[in-house]
């Protein structure tokens, strides 16, 4: 028996979850989960973090190399010009954010996207050429914040924000999201936020946005797919729940008992352990770094609860190196930069949207579909079908 040309036999099982599977060939990055190391290109995206502008490292991804300061400049007009909201978006803007409750920014980005993609006409990456291609994937990632920002304030009874070109991307986010000019310490605070979280190997959302890609669909198509993986909590959705976490221990004493209760339930501890990483998450890492320089009484808690929620865990579920990953920092840097926790998950996509349409244009470079094989467990085929109830037979 064959199964798309292969003998059952010669079918390879690989480990469920396609764990250390290989799927693909990438020049955009890597992440080393022994090493605790991650990078963009050949930069640690650590270092990037710590060195370069968010659309510093935006160009570094999409071209393969840090932008001279002619290129950033036209780079970052561009993306300034690409922020704006189309006007036919702002009516369909207003029904969405009407809608929910709780409201779903994630739900309305990956409609609103939907609605751009048919407003701007893209065509599938298998009809369009390279600049073509990137042109799209620029629009979706500058306007991205712009509409999550708008869903926000509509929801609220308040009118968007207009972005501003003489803003960063990161500078930009605050200020649309709240109105007032952001104070410098918070943006760049924010600014190596959205950095260190562009891509990150080959997780969920990200496979999501190539299998698409792979089909030859429109540039649009694959980043609204990876929305979805995206959305989940085991996945990007978690920086706010694991900030909940921390609120719902409440003070010192009540660690313990809280993780040893959750535990007892087969619950998880939001903010902890990783696919990859079997040592600190270098996000994790970086983002305390972060939160001590902002300071304050939560930093203090939080690190108290890292460090003795990492103990519990260690003792209840020995040789899983569970330690913090990036949503659990991520959290903190975010409360104390003034971000409603309901934007959270959708401020890590206004960043993530990079990488996605990274990993987009690189798989629209080569013409293979991405199309495995199941192994069947089911009752063994083919058999009768019983005849069914009023057949004559
Ligand atoms: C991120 C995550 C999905 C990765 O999981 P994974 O590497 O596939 O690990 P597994 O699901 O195989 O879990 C391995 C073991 O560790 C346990 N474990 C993993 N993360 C845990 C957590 N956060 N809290 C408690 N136990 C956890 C699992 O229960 C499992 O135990 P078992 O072998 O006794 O059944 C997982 O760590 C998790 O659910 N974390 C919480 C959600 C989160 O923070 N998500 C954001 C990710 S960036």
């Amino acid at each position: 028996m064959t199964i798309n040309g292969v003998e059952l036999d010669e079918l390879i099982d690989v480990p469920a979850g396609l764990r250390n599977v290989v799927a693909a060939e990438t020049r955009l990055g890597d992440v080393r989960g022994q090493e605790g190391f991650y990078h963009y290109r050949q930069y640690s995206a650590i270092e990037l973090a710590s060195a370069c502008t968010f659309e510093e490292v935006w160009f570094l991804l999409f071209e393969g190399r840090l932008p001279d300061r002619d290129e950033l400049t036209e780079f970052t007009g561009e993306v300034a010009q690409s922020r704006l909201l189309p006007t036919e978006l702002l009516p369909i803007l207003s029904t969405i954010a009407a809608g929910g409750d709780p409201f779903r920014p994630m739900v309305g980005l990956r409609t609103a996207l939907s609605m751009l993609a048919a407003i701007r006409d893209l065509q599938p990456v298998w009809d369009g050429d390279r600049a073509s291609r990137k042109a799209d994937a620029l629009l979706i990632c500058a306007v991205t914040p712009t509409i999550l920002a708008a869903l926000h304030r509509l929801h609220r009874g308040l009118e968007p924000v207009v972005p501003r070109a003489d803003l960063s991307t990161a500078s930009n986010w605050l200020y649309m999201l709240t109105g007032e000019l952001p104070h410098p310490q918070a943006v760049r605070a924010i600014e190596q936020y959205l950095i260190a979280t562009i891509d990150h190997g080959f997780n969920p959302s990200t496979f999501t946005a190539r299998v698409v890609a792979s089909t030859g669909a429109d540039v649009a198509s694959a980043v609204i797919a990876a929305i979805g993986a995206f959305s989940g909590p085991l996945h990007g959705g978690a920086p706010d729940r694991a900030l909940d976490g921390v609120d719902e221990i409440g003070s010192v004493d009540r660690i313990d008992g809280w993780v040893r209760d959750k535990l007892a339930k087969g619950d998880r501890v939001m903010g902890f352990g990783h696919a990859v990483y079997r040592t600190a998450d270098p996000r994790s890492v970086l983002l305390r770094d972060i939160s001590i320089g902002l300071g304050g009484e939560l930093v203090e808690f939080a690190t108290t609860v890292e460090r003795r929620v990492t103990e519990v865990l260690a003792e209840l579920k020995p040789g899983r190196d569970l330690y913090t990953n990036v949503e659990f920092y991520a959290g903190v840097v975010m409360e104390l930069c003034g971000i409603p926790r309901s934007m959270f998950t959708p401020t890590f996509a206004t960043s993530r949207v990079v990488g996605w349409t990274a990993n987009i244009l690189e798989q629209a470079d080569t013409a293979k579909v991405i199309r495995p094989s199941a192994r069947y467990v089911g009752p063994p085929a083919p058999q009768p079908v019983p005849p069914r109830a009023g057949q004559s037979v």
